[in-house]
């Protein structure tokens, strides 16, 4: 859940007091015009931006990041498009990119 988050890029208001409730489960889809905030709010989420106000509640508690890396501990996490994947490889490759699961290699 997110409570009244709102971000200002100096004078342009990217998010005013955006609120809304997610549930277990629940897929959300997020549209709107060219610039109407939709990335601000997805990157305050996950940490990417750090809201001027407001908060973010996860199980009812408040919790708040200062990197994407501190949202990734609680469980949140932004899969980017475009140009962050790569086509070559698979969605779930693509999902773990950069942070593959390793095993220690016992011979050679
Ligand atoms: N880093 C930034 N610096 C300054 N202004 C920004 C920055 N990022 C976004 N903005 C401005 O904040 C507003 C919201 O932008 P945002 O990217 O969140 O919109 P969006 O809904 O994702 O748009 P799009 O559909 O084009 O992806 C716009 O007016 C945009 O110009
Ligand atoms: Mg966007």
């Amino acid at each position: 859940m997110r409570k009244k988050l709102s971000k200002k890029y100096g004078k342009v208001v990217a998010l005013d007091n955006a609120d809304l409730e997610l549930y277990p489960g629940e897929v959300l889809g997020v549209i709107g015009d060219n610039g109407a905030g939709k990335s601000t709010l997805i990157k305050a989420l996950c940490g990417a931006v750090i809201p001027d106000s407001g908060e973010i509640q996860l199980d009812g508690n408040k919790v708040s990041f200062t990197s994407p890396i501190e949202a990734r501990k609680l469980g949140i996490e932004t899969v980017y498009q475009n140009l962050a994947l790569s086509p070559a490889l698979t969605i779930a490759d693509n999902m773990f990119l950069g942070r593959e699961i390793h095993t220690k290699r016992l011979h050679g």
